[in-house]
């Protein structure tokens, strides 16, 4: 195992990972630019965690020594000693660049740096660093804990023994790791961009509505959440960034056209359940029926 985990940015995915490890018993300090996602996830967590124990699932003990095991850490700086960093920033290529350039400025020539990216290239990421073999893809699905599959993502240069040590972390923490190389989108976003980009051209050409669209793939094909609302759980804002990444990475192939109907919810700042409106309304966290 890592003796000290590292995770870069606390928004839903970093303190979903956070929560994920400092339970299977590991240290985790957790670090954004703005102080306050900090806080708020550490709130968020430790909200989460209470309810646990009150439904039994939890010692008390267990959780006061989770909760010790999960820190804030107020600088990049303090994340030296970590050996594992697990980075869940923006998905924007040139900022997970820019970060995994300064940690390797802090960090030990033997720390891993993953990269939770839903869609970016691992190997591009990596190109920037001057160990590439030590940069691999940890893909988490939302909501980290419930979501048990994480893709181990192989880039081009990524030693086996890296890819071996974040698979058995996994493991170690009750997920399913899945080791797929470094293609557009891996397995999961490359096989459920169908999925999103589809229902959204049905929605645009007025065939149907979103909810509509949402309850005929729930109760016929029996998916768990339809795209719609399967979009707003994600954020607008990161589905239509994969969209965007997975087209331009296989040349603007039609297949995996985005869609105007998410990039103008984008723009006008509809990004979900997390700013309370995306395909559908919400109030205090509650989907809102349509009238
Ligand atoms: P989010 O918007 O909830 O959180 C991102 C956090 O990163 C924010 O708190 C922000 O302040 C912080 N941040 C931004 N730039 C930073 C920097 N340079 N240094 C430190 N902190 C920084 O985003 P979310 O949903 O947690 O996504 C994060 C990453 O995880 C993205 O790469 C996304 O593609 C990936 N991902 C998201 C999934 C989802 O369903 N939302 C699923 C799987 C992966």
């Amino acid at each position: 195992m890592f003796k000290r985990i590292g995770v870069i940015g606390s928004g839903a995915m970093g303190r979903g990972i956070a929560q994920l490890f400092a339970t299977a018993g590991q240290q985790v300090l957790l670090y954004d630019v703005r102080a306050e996602a900090v806080d708020q996830a550490l709130a968020f967590n430790r909200e989460l965690l209470e309810r646990n124990v009150a439904k039994g699932r939890m010692t008390a003990e267990a959780l006061a020594a989770t909760l010790e095991r999960m820190q804030p850490a107020g600088s990049l700086a303090e994340l030296a000693e970590c050996d594992l960093l697990i980075e869940a920033i923006v998905e924007k290529l040139e900022v997970k660049q820019q970060l995994f350039v300064e940690l390797e400025g802090l960090i030990s020539d033997d720390a891993v740096l993953a990269t939770n990216t839903s869609s970016l290239s691992v190997t591009r990421i990596a190109a920037a660093c001057r160990r590439p073999e030590r940069v691999a893809g940890f893909h988490f699905f939302n909501p980290v804990t419930l979501m048990k599959l994480v893709e181990v993502v192989r880039g081009e240069r990524t030693e086996a023994e890296v890819i071996d040590r974040l698979v058995a972390l996994a493991e170690h923490a009750g997920h399913f790791p899945a080791i797929t190389p470094d293609t557009p989108g891996f397995l999961v976003n490359h096989a459920g961009r169908a999925y999103g980009t589809e229902a959204q051209r049905i929605l645009s050409e007025g065939v149907a509505t979103a909810e509509q669209i949402d309850r005929i793939l729930r109760d016929g094909p029996g998916f768990k959440m339809g795209p719609f609302e399967l979009f707003d759980l994600t954020g607008l804002d990161i589905s239509h960034a994969v969209m965007e990444s997975v087209h331009d990475q296989f040349y603007q192939d039609p297949r995996y056209t985005p869609s105007y109907l998410a990039a103008q919810r984008v723009a006008a700042g509809l990004l979900g359940r997390k700013t309370g409106q995306g395909y559908y309304r919400y109030e205090n966290g509650q989907q809102l029926r349509s009238p």
